[in-house]
């Protein structure tokens, strides 16, 4: 029997209980995972769709969590257009050739997301017979995505990414045009795999003062979601640090707000109007002892009573030496407390 108390949340439909999942639920916290990555590197294990099925699995069957999302990484796609691509262990993604004038951003094509990252639409396929819950494919959002090509890497002040904004903003809108091009197609192309749900990741939206995240970010999502319009499919749109661009991010055009653990989730609520929210439980909270996690829980449902829909999720992903055990715990306790 499938389980869609996830696709109902996302549509604002009642709901029998509140269906959670986890932000980056298949990885490193799970002995599992370690298993099976103990074997592959993290890239090999993306372009491995039976590998990448069962890592997807794990917290589904481990932890009971209501909806899978695709294994893979926001980074695959950016790789196809042509920038090699590295991970170092405990460094974090690495692009040797950042991406940081015209000609760097010429030598980029838009890849056909069928051709030259088909591992990932066989991996939809292969989860869609085998999954009871729905199926949550994603990308990352054209700025988030902009940041890894331009710094090189993951950064903390996002020097180069601004100064191209500030100094060279023909050459930065150039590169989100591509890059947008990409991202659209790829989550298309998802859509048709197999894909029940798009989330968008926007790690990095937070950095931007709103006006930028205006001008330079949000009509490149406002144009992925419409471009997605005749899927039919749930889009979650998550800005994290984002509490101060919501009003922004409404406008996006998602179905579902992700949002972090920085904003009261009630006081959310009232600004998110007729859309329904997704969140947002600070990850680092799955350590409190039980009876605290319970309150802390108990309080994010009673914020959300009045929600359009809500998902429980983690305010950003699962940290990697999270105990599993608290996880499930926190699955369990979500399930409990809302159940009717
Ligand atoms: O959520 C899931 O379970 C699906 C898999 C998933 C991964 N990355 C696997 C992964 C998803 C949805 C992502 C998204 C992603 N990747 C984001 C957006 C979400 C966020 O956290 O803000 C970003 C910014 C990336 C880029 C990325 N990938 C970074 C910065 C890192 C290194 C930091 C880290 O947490 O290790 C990765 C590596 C990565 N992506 C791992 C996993 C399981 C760890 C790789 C390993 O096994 O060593």
């Amino acid at each position: 029997m499938m389980n869609d108390t996830f696709l109902k949340a996302c549509r604002g439909e009642k709901t029998d209980y509140t269906p959670i999942w986890m932000m980056r639920q298949a990885g490193r916290y799970l002995p599992e995972y370690q298993a099976v990555r103990g074997n592959v590197t993290f890239l090999e294990l993306c372009k491995n769709p039976d590998l990448c099925v069962e890592v997807t699995l794990q917290p589904i069957d481990l932890l009971n969590m209501d909806a899978a999302i695709l294994f893979s990484d926001i980074l695959i796609p950016m790789e196809a257009m042509g920038t090699p691509l590295e991970f170092h262990e405990g460094r974090g993604p690495i692009f040797p050739k950042p991406i940081r004038n015209q000609a760097d951003l010429d030598r980029l094509h838009v890849p056909d997301p069928d051709e030259e990252t088909g591992f990932v639409m066989d991996t939809i396929r292969l989860l869609r017979k085998e999954l009871s819950v729905p199926l949550i494919g994603f990308a990352g959002a054209p700025f988030t995505l902009a940041t890894y090509l331009i710094e090189g890497g993951s950064s903390k002040m996002f020097w180069e990414t601004k100064k191209m904004m500030f100094t060279a903003p023909e050459l930065f809108h150039a590169m989100m045009e591509k890059i947008t091009e990409c991202t659209s197609l790829y989550l298309q192309a998802q859509a048709r795999a197999g894909a029940q749900a798009l989330q968008i990741f926007d790690s990095w939206a937070g950095v931007l003062a709103p006006c930028d995240f205006e001008e330079f970010a949000l009509p490149y999502v406002k144009r992925i979601i419409a471009d997605l319009n005749d899927t039919g499919l749930p889009i979650i749109y998550f800005a994290n640090n984002g509490a101060t661009l919501l009003d922004l991010s409404v406008s996006s055009g998602a179905d579902v707000i992700g949002l972090d653990w920085r904003i009261n989730i009630g006081d959310a609520i009232k600004r998110v109007g007729n859309k329904a929210v997704q969140g947002n439980i600070d990850p680092f909270s799955l350590l409190l002892p039980e009876p605290k996690l319970k309150k802390r829980i108990q309080g994010i449902l009673d914020g959300a009573k009045d929600a359009h829909g809500h998902i429980f999720n983690l305010g950003h992903g699962i940290n990697q030496f999270t105990p599993p055990a608290q996880a499930k715990l926190a699955v369990e306790l979500v399930h409990e407390l809302s159940g009717r």
